[in-house]
């Protein structure tokens, strides 16, 4: 710790605007996840300190030459810079870090009345969703409640999901992604602010349907089911960001993962929870899954040994297990030890990004467009850090986590 302290106050000394972190987690306890934490905040204040706060350059990635890959807020990934803010700040209390928060996240709120995207759960419930935890007011709540009256709209009965994406219409009636599993998290939420079930009924059969239709007998999940809206029939089994329309994509896995693990806490259903199990059994017992707990982008990679690896699946992925630790107790330390193993491997120099203001490298957008790979994105980070303070809270026996 003093030794950290040292080296943080050469680089200040030296106007460094790069922050490094070299050392490695070697167990996580307590103490190391703290450390660890107190290290990123401390990162995160120093680097909005120099980044400009502006509507039109929101984070997203690193282009391959190095340069920052920026959005406005209708990009799908607009909302986790915010979301990281809000994390790190209620963990060290770093005021600099509240007020950039505050500010990303204001970006955000024109999206709430956006009908063309299945994404508001990714943009409004990790920015306005982590201020509302963070310091609830009833400006939060409402833009979370009318974000999920905007999803809602996507709603088909007949099908019994939300609608996933608009394009490519010449090949999908209506495609669901697995992906979506993660924009159920701002229903759930929105169904407990307002006292409106109709948002938990429409997560609860979204989750139910995904459960039927999105995975193969090894619980390996397919990244779009294309439904007929008629009969609510599926027309094709697809992929958009995998290897191929049968591999497995390793962030749809953990999108699975986390997935249903969430929706096992909103509605108790069994169901979800062994979903979610079979899920993790997945990641734990494929033959191409590295032992340091970071999968290359797709486990049927054609290239496996020599593919790259996505640092962001395997924080989603870690995150979500972590939470599933809590919900299924007899099977806790299996959970947690790979948590644990992901947690260092991403702790560690090989993946700890250099530019600001990322905070990991080796993430895996989009592999077949040639978008984003092997560079540091920003949802990487936000999972990384969740699962860090999921994990101390575990720890320190706080729940829910
Ligand atoms: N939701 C898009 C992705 O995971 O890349």
């Amino acid at each position: 710790m003093k030794n950290l302290f040292i080296l943080s106050f050469l680089a200040l000394l030296l106007g460094c605007t790069e922050v490094h972190i070299t050392k490695p987690i070697s167990e996580i306890n307590e103490e190391s996840l703290k450390e660890r934490l107190t290290q990123l905040s401390a990162r995160a204040a120093s680097m909005v300190k120099d980044f400009p706060i502006d509507s039109n350059r929101i984070p997203r990635a690193l282009e391959a030459d190095g340069s920052l890959m920026a959005s406005t807020s209708r990009d799908w990934t607009s909302g986790f810079y915010a979301g990281t803010l809000w994390s790190l700040y209620r963990f060290g209390g770093d005021e600099s870090l509240r007020q950039a928060a505050e500010k990303w996240t204001a970006f955000e709120e024109k999206e709430k009345w956006d009908t063309h995207t299945h994404d508001l759960g990714f943009k409004l419930y990790c920015s306005f969703g982590e201020a509302y935890k963070t310091k609830p007011s009833q400006h939060y709540k409402d833009v979370l409640i009318q974000a999920a009256q905007t999803l809602s709209r996507r709603y088909h009965p007949t099908v019994g999901a939300i609608r996933s994406w608009d394009f490519n219409r010449e090949i999908w009636q209506f495609p669901v992604i697995i992906d979506n599993m993660m924009n159920l998290e701002l229903l759930f939420e929105a169904a407990e602010l307002s006292g409106d079930s109709v948002f938990y009924n429409i997560a609860y059969q979204h989750a139910l349907t995904t459960l039927d239709n999105h995975f193969r007998a090894d619980y390996s999940s397919y990244h779009v089911i294309d439904y007929d809206t008629l009969s609510g029939g599926i027309r094709n089994r697809h992929t958009h960001q995998g290897a191929s329309h049968e591999s497995a994509w390793s962030r749809g896995q953990a999108w699975g993962l986390y997935g249903f693990t969430m929706a096992y806490r909103a509605t108790k259903d069994p169901r979800f929870l062994e979903q979610a199990q079979a899920i993790a059994h997945f990641f734990f017992e494929h033959p191409n899954q590295p032992e340091d707990g970071i999968p290359y982008w797709d486990f049927n990679a054609p290239n496996i040994p020599d593919a790259y690896r996505d640092a962001s699946a395997a924080a989603v992925a870690a995150s979500g297990l972590v939470e599933l630790s809590v919900h299924d107790p007899d099977n806790r330390d299996t959970y947690l030890n790979w948590a644990d193993t992901v947690l260092k491997t991403l702790s560690s120099p090989e993946y700890q990004a250099k530019t600001p203001p990322f905070l990991l490298k080796h993430s895996v957008g989009n592999f077949p467009a040639g978008a984003e790979v092997d560079v540091p994105i920003v949802y990487a980070d936000y999972y990384y850090v969740e699962a860090l303070l999921r994990r101390l809270a575990v720890e320190q026996n706080r729940f829910p986590i």
